[in-house]
């Protein structure tokens, strides 16, 4: 899918079996491969990396310059209005607590139930309104406005600031939440919107402006960019009168202790030297798929998921699990599980023996995967599969085949239970040569010798 060249794309990767298969990752939705060309730009900017509004050496400028030029690529990626700030920060959870930690005094919060733990307990230091699962897009929007209908007739007569925080497509079922529809609800009560867009951003087109939302979050590292860089973008004013996130050099215009005049954002939350490259690898990436997803890449991707979704509801006891029902769109993300089978032990035998990668677990969405499972289930996990640029529809193929054989025979191999992950016992495959990897071995050696033995014999899940 889309035109994306991937670094470590069709890798060799070893099997428990034996031998070797060229690798499927399908794990998107935790973190993307790096594209080709955000690599490349890193690569290039390397010989002339130097300081950042530090240094008066020629590197130093440069970098200085690109740093600026990064903000308006992440600017023009998510349609932000031109007053807006552009803060980076190292992930989408930092970003989230930034703007918690920013947020005025008298500010309550309003969000779902269904968010991913960066953004459902950074406001719980404020009052939080907590709204349950809403049963479609319509009735998020029915959920939010009594809500906020009640906040404003209650105590203190509705004065006070409001957010209303959502994520843009859930981490869970990829869900797109009706951000634009949710924002004119919340100015209808004068409350601002800040939107999740971990995984929104790299499967749509941001839009901030058209949407009249305040505030953005994402990671570069499920953008493509995986060098530790995120970004919060958005209205100055609350992020201006904070005192800063962090405290030091960088963050200040003037310093006569005890007297400190701090610098506006973006600067003002930036204090330290910053990740330049992250910074500059996620601003590559906002480059690279500003186009695509304006011009068949969502397209493209929806054809391939609702593939994914039907290869997958063909397998015997595999449950797909969604919060709406199936009109409204997603991203290229699903989580199933499958009547008898440890979700865990799925997962785990998918990498082993086929070089299959996904996701086990709760996704750090604990309340709304509960929600999905519904108490009586066996594990309360389940597994998700996601998919992005790089993958075809014969990977989606070889997925449901090789899941479909798992189900039907269970695991060629013994697994343990390692806490609520499973790995293979005993696990011969090699690790890759690294200039590192001796100590890498060394340590996962430990690991193994530490790790509670409760072996699972071949064949259990079958
Ligand atoms: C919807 C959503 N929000 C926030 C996050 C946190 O992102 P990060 O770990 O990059 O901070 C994730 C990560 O999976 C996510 O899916």
């Amino acid at each position: 899918m889309g035109t994306t060249a991937l670094v470590g794309d069709r890798q060799w990767v070893p099997l428990v079996t034996g031998g070797e298969v060229r690798r499927l990752d399908l794990d998107y939705a935790a973190t993307a491969p790096c594209a080709t060309q955000v690599r490349d730009a890193v690569d290039e900017i390397l010989p002339w990396y130097g300081s950042v509004h530090r240094g008066d050496g020629f590197p130093s400028a440069v970098c200085t310059e690109l740093q600026e030029a990064c903000r308006e690529s992440v600017r023009a990626f998510t349609g932000a209005r031109p007053d807006d700030t552009v803060i980076f920060t190292r992930n989408t959870t930092d970003s989230l607590n930034l703007l918690a930690h920013a947020l005025p005094e008298d500010c309550e919060v309003f969000g779902f139930a269904t968010e991913h733990h960066a953004n459902l307990l950074p406001w719980e230091r404020r009052t939080v309104h907590r709204l349950p699962v809403p049963e479609s897009p319509e009735h998020a929007l029915v959920l939010l406005d009594a809500a906020l209908a009640a906040a404003v007739r209650g105590a203190g007569g509705g004065r006070g600031s409001r957010l209303v925080t959502l994520a843009g497509a859930s981490n869970v079922t990829g869900e797109v939440w009706p951000v634009a529809e949710l924002a004119r609800v919340a100015r209808r009560y004068g409350a601002r919107i800040a939107v999740d867009a971990a995984q929104l951003a790299p499967h749509r087109p941001l839009d901030m402006t058209g949407w009249d939302v305040d505030y953005v979050a994402f990671s570069g590292h499920k953008l493509y960019a995986p060098y530790g860089a995120g970004v919060l973008v958005g209205r100055p004013d609350w992020l201006d009168a904070a005192p800063p996130y962090l405290v030091g050099g960088g963050a200040t215009r003037h310093v006569d202790l005890p007297t400190v005049a701090w610098a506006p954002s973006p600067q003002r939350h930036e204090a330290g030297s910053p990740n330049f490259l992250g910074n500059y690898a996620l601003a590559t990436a906002c480059e690279v798929l500003h186009a695509p997803l304006r011009s068949g890449l969502v397209e493209e991707e929806e054809r391939l998921t609702a593939l994914l979704e039907r290869e997958l509801a063909r397998i015997p006891g595999l449950c797909l699990h969604r919060m709406w029902d199936g009109r409204h769109p997603k991203v290229g993300t699903v989580t199933f599980s499958v009547r008898g089978r440890e979700p865990g032990l799925l997962s785990a035998a998918l990498s082993a023996e086929y070089g299959i990668a996904v996701r086990t677990g709760r996704f750090c969405a604990h309340p709304l995967v509960k929600h999905l499972l519904g108490e009586g289930h066996d594990s309360g996990s389940a597994v998700r599969a996601s998919i992005g640029c790089g993958i075809t529809e014969q990977d989606i193929i070889d997925f449901a085949w090789a899941l479909a054989r798992l189900v039907e025979r269970g695991p060629a191999w013994s697994y343990r239970a390692e806490g609520a992950r499973f790995v293979p016992d005993p696990d011969p495959r090699p690790m890759p040569q690294l200039r590192h990897g001796a100590q890498v071995r060394l340590r996962a050696a430990e690991r193994r010798e530490e790790a509670p033995r409760a072996p699972v014999g071949a064949g259990c899940g079958g």
